[in-house]
């Protein structure tokens, strides 16, 4: 092992002489010890690591620019973190039943799960969502499943995520007019739309339309809700899965802020002025393994997305530079060996949530890697929150991690490494660019193939996976989705499309269609189709008709 120079030679000297005698008798247990994003892990960090520490420009005061800190003045003293667990599944009567479960369980925010037909816009009854409806989230095809959905829960007391990308437009379209059943105008609704299209063509591969298209119906959305939708979230700039496909913690931060200043650059060329829409940008992060790495993540990823309001963009308001970030634990880390370990795996992952200081958090159940949760493993989820607010005492205090010689040094070492990776983005053309040619891909299928290979031999422990293997039983109580929920889909969807005015929805079909030709803002002509009864597929359908489909040019 490399010894290290450090600060007062004499104390190093005699640190050598009773190292050199220890490892003879137990050697370090690695050759080499360093983070999966390649940082050196020291044997301990002292003053020296952090002499050039600038605490007022470096670190700063939370609340206040570069936001190092955190992003509130007074942070979890005030408020917790939202407790905002991921949630949907089978039909929008059962999810509704969740929602209202889980809200009395304590959780203080919903967000909704939908069906992959519902993410990638095809009704139930399209022979393409066959064996899909209702899996992975809500089968949500029209308003009236919306309806269902938010039944009994008042739209402007909850604020309400939802995980949707290329078909965001129509289901805030949908909420929209559920708000206006319930007679909640649409500038008291909050809630966030993720609405990242890059990262679906980076990573998670639920997009529609080829990338200009998308961005203009995501600057369309940014410059509506300015006007109509002032406490939304407009997109939910997503590194949760980057990370899950793969990439390392460095990479995480720096595709993620790459994609944010694509959208930034889409919405000024739209004619947007960045003040105007920028604080209602958000982000969502991966609560990953290497608990002090990823304290370090999210430290370094919110001072360098301030520096990028302000230095490249010139944003003015303070709250354009604030990065105010969900996080989810990782789902790539659940085993379906020994499922119960997952417990404590996800606590470390969420206490280093807390400790970086995310907005809004959730957590992941026990039984994940197996189904959907049931309501007992959701409800340790979370309580494992519940706990860490409320018993761990680390809500007490503000960043209590900062000022320690390691979490700064690395909290640096992230922001150098993510931003010459920013760097080299932009050297390629910006992050389109780049996606078009493959190389954030590529970069994230590496790092993959390098983690996989680590854990294949041996080198990355995965208890009860690679080491500490026991025989068992695959749990017998886990979530299954009845078949017949497609049925009931499909007869629902039928008896709407009897009883709707059928000649108001294709005239509203026809004047998206026209807007959509045209460089008019969608979201009005969107939430006319929305208000009729339209269904998600048939609003999909005409824009397809002038977007055309994406087609990915695949990456070897
Ligand atoms: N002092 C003063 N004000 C405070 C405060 C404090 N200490 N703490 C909070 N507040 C204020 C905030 O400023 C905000 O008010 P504002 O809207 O007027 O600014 C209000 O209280 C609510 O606080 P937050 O905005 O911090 O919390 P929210 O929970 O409302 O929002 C968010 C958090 C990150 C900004 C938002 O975008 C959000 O909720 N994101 C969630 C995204 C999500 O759940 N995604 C799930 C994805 S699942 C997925 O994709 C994985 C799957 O594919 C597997």
């Amino acid at each position: 092992m490399r010894l290290f120079l450090f600060v007062g030679g004499v104390m190093i000297k005699k640190w050598e002489e009773i190292y050199k005698k220890s490892i003879e008798r137990f050697p370090e247990r690695k050759e080499k010890f360093q983070t999966t994003s390649g940082i050196e892990i020291k044997p301990f960090y002292t003053p020296e690591d952090i002499k050039d520490l600038d605490y007022d420009n470096q670190l700063g005061y939370p609340g206040l620019y570069p936001f190092t800190r955190g992003v509130q003045p007074t942070m979890y003293r005030s408020r917790f973190w939202t407790m905002r667990q991921y949630a949907g599944f089978a039909t929008a009567e059962e999810s509704n039943k969740r929602y209202h479960y889980l809200l009395q369980q304590g959780t203080m925010g919903l967000s909704v799960a939908f069906d992959l037909p519902t993410q990638i816009g095809y009704d139930s009854d399209d022979p393409m969502a066959e064996g899909e409806v209702g899996r992975v989230g809500v089968a949500i095809d029209s308003l009236e499943d919306m309806e269902i959905l938010f039944n009994g829960i008042p739209l402007d007391k909850v604020s309400t995520s939802m995980t949707i990308n290329a078909t965001a437009a129509i289901l805030l379209a949908f909420y929209i007019a559920v708000g206006e059943k319930q007679g909640v105008s649409s500038t008291k609704l909050s809630g966030t739309i993720q609405n990242d299209i890059l990262k679906e063509y980076i990573a998670r591969g639920t997009y529609i339309f080829p990338p200009k298209e998308s961005m203009r119906i995501i600057t369309d959305i940014f410059a509506f809700c300015k006007d109509h939708v002032p406490k939304w979230n407009t997109i939910s700039i997503s590194g949760y899965h980057i990370r899950e496909a793969g990439s390392t913690a460095v990479q995480e931060v720096a595709f993620t802020l790459a994609d944010g200043m694509e959208y930034v650059k889409a919405a000024i060329e739209a004619g947007l002025n960045v003040d105007d829409f920028a604080g209602r940008l958000s982000f969502f992060f991966n609560g990953h393994n290497n608990f002090l790495e990823e304290i370090a993540k999210f430290r370094a990823a919110r001072r360098l997305w301030a520096k990028i309001m302000k230095e490249r963009f010139g944003a003015k308001n303070p709250r354009s530079c604030m990065l105010r970030f969900h996080t989810q634990t990782a789902g790539s880390t659940l085993t379906a060996q020994q499922p119960e370990n997952n417990i404590v795996r996800v606590a470390i992952q969420a206490l280093a949530a807390v400790l970086g200081g995310t907005q809004s958090l959730h957590t992941n159940s026990f039984d994940e890697a197996l189904a959907l949760p049931t309501e007992k493993s959701v409800r340790i989820a979370l309580r494992t929150q519940q706990i860490i607010a409320h018993e761990s005492g680390v809500a007490d205090t503000i960043d209590p991690l900062a000022g320690s010689y390691l979490i700064e040094t690395w909290t640096n070492e992230i922001e150098r490494k993510a931003e010459e990776y920013i760097n080299k983005i932009e050297e390629l053309g910006g992050m389109i660019r780049a996606i078009e040619m493959g190389y954030v891909q590529k970069e994230i299928q590496n790092s993959a193939y390098e983690y996989q290979l680590m854990i294949e031999k041996g080198e990355q422990i995965v208890v009860g996976v690679n080491k500490y293997q026991i025989e068992e039983e695959p749990p017998q109580d886990i979530l299954k989705i009845d078949p017949v929920v497609e049925e009931n889909q499909k007869r629902k969807l039928k008896a709407l499309r009897e009883k709707r005015d059928n000649l108001a929805v294709q005239n509203a079909l026809k004047k998206l269609e026209e807007a959509a030709k045209s460089n008019e803002n969608l979201m009005p002509k969107i939430i006319e189709c929305a208000r009729c009864y339209a269904t998600l597929g048939e609003i999909i359908k005409s824009l397809k008709n002038v977007f055309g489909e994406y087609k990915e040019n695949i990456v070897l």
